[in-house]
């Protein structure tokens, strides 16, 4: 029986006790050790490399054999165990069984403290229980494929767009003619940000906000205030006196006002049943929504961002898969449901995006009971009650074991969209080969047809009005709530004749 009690979780430690069970046992990560890349938790001096405290964890993981060697624990100070796993078969196991029954793993909440602070507690994201399967069975029906995926739908998000990009083709165009150069250096993740919350606000919830005041207010009120609930989660007091210290506590209240004026815009549309409001059938006050219009705001601007820049990022190191998918875009007129599903060059383009650079590059869980899991070759693990469970994605997709030549024809850490060509040609989907992009299980992402669409028409039409080179060497990674190019997506832009 595992230690519950503070007491007895230090004897154990001390004792160096493994306080999992069964055939699958992960193996301990000491807390020191010399030669690795930071500490193995975070702290006010790390956390703004969250991957590289992963990284900590599977230092020296390479001399373990069995089970160990893809699933590591940390179990210190008198804490409950932290398991990091980066077994896809484990990934699996965990995920299926989150949910509200009595006896499943719940959403672990410590993560995003400071996410649930600033957006609520009763949303669809930190919600566990009850008020999670409530939250879920609203969100169904709007964000299903058949109503996002409608003709007059799509052409909504699509006209908003091209709006978008004809105003930002003018200046483009005006910036060259004044320089006399053909090409122009940019960071594209501001542009990337500010089409997609373009898209949601005034598309999927029916706002009319324009573009100016979404690049001058909103994205950068969002953006601020998606920074501080990182810091926020990790050290809130050292950020409540860090406040204080530097009178920065005047633009948060003003983000935040901000962040509720983006709120009431997206919920006037509901009595007139705008946009995707439509399909949304509950009596709810509007106040019981604002916690997951919050969520939906900054966290659907985060994620699409992300994984919008990261394709556009991996695309500028391959100009010869810019060219096939020109080939598939150049002479589409209108992007429709049909037209984007038969896109086959970008999809295999946005199925390698999510894999080797997932937005969300760990999931959490929490064990409410001692709890054990089955993976479908029958391997069996015990995971003690109050365990903090990190499913690190960003780790199971780069491994060589699970994703490297031997198995999909391509060495795991390679952005190769080939890859899945590799695989149709041995009989294998992508829902066979699970890279937890958008997670699995009950608590897989609503937002993934409606963020497969953005990143799509975004991505197709980048292709279809420019040639784009990346900047000097890969940048690497920022991580925050989501992951990103760290060189803010710096590209050699090229208009198309
Ligand atoms: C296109 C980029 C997106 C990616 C890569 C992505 C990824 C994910 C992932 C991996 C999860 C599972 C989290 C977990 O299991 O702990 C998730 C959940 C979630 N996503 Fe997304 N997402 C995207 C877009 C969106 C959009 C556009 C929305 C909403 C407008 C959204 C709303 C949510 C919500 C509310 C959850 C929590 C669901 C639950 O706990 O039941 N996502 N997302």
């Amino acid at each position: 029986m595992p230690a519950t009690s503070w007491p007895g979780r230090i004897l154990e430690q001390l004792r160096g006790v493994n306080p999992f069970g069964g055939d699958s046992l992960p193996s301990r990560v000491p807390v020191f050790a010399s030669g690795r890349p930071t500490l193995p938790f975070p702290h006010p001096w790390n956390y703004r490399e969250p991957i590289r405290i992963f990284e900590t964890f599977w230092c020296g993981a390479e001399k373990e054999t069995g089970a160990g060697r893809h699933n590591r624990y940390l179990y210190v100070g008198g804490f409950p165990p932290v398991l990091l796993s980066r077994d896809p078969a484990i990934i699996k196991a965990v995920l299926g069984a989150t949910g509200e029954k009595p006896g499943q793993f719940d959403r672990d909440t410590a993560p995003t403290a400071g996410i649930a602070r600033a957006t609520g507690e009763d949303s669809l994201l930190y919600a566990n229980g009850a008020v999670w399967r409530r939250q879920k069975s609203l969100a169904a029906e709007p964000f299903s494929r058949s109503s996002l995926f409608q003709p007059e739908q799509f052409h909504g998000f699509e006209q908003t767009f091209r709006r978008t990009v004809a105003e930002r083709l003018e200046v483009l165009r005006a910036r060259q003619k004044a320089t006399g150069q053909t090409v122009t250096r940019l960071a594209l993740e501001p542009e990337i940000k500010v089409v997609m919350l373009e898209m949601l606000v005034n598309n999927f919830f029916g706002g009319t906000v324009d573009e100016r005041e979404l690049r001058e207010r909103f994205v950068p009120s969002l953006d601020g205030l998606i920074a501080h609930m990182v810091s926020d989660t990790i050290a809130p007091r050292m950020m409540a006196v860090a406040g204080l210290l530097t009178g920065r506590r005047g633009l948060l209240k003003r983000r935040k006002a901000d962040f509720e004026a983006l709120v009431d815009i997206a919920l006037a549309g509901r009595a007139k049943g705008l946009g995707l409001w439509q399909q949304f059938h509950s009596e709810a006050p509007d106040a019981a929504l604002r916690s997951n219009l919050r969520v939906f705001l900054a966290g659907a601007m985060e994620a699409t961002s992300s994984f919008a820049s990261w394709a556009i990022s991996h695309l500028a190191r391959r100009p010869d898969i810019q060219e096939q998918i020109f080939a598939e875009v150049k002479d589409l007129e209108t992007y429709d449901p049909d037209s984007l599903t038969h896109a086959l060059a970008l999809n295999r383009v946005l199925e390698e995006t999510v894999r080797l650079t997932p937005a969300l590059y760990f999931l959490p869980r929490r064990a409410t009971v001692d709890t054990w899991i089955e993976t479908t070759d029958h391997r069996r693990m015990l995971i003690p009650k109050g365990a903090h469970v990190c499913l690190d994605v960003w780790h199971a997709n780069r491994c060589e074991e699970f994703w490297g030549a031997a198995v999909t024809g391509y060495p795991a850490g390679d952005f190769a969209p080939e890859r899945w060509e590799f695989l149709a040609r041995k009989g294998l989907t992508p829902k066979d080969m699970l890279h937890f992009g958008f997670g699995y299980g009950p608590r897989f992402c609503p937002g993934r047809f409606l963020g497969l669409l953005e990143v799509g028409l975004v991505v197709g039409a980048m292709v279809k009005l420019f040639r784009f080179t990346a900047v000097g060497e890969p940048a690497g990674v920022r991580a925050g709530v989501s992951t990103k190019p760290a060189d803010g997506v710096l590209v050699d832009l090229e208009l198309r004749a």
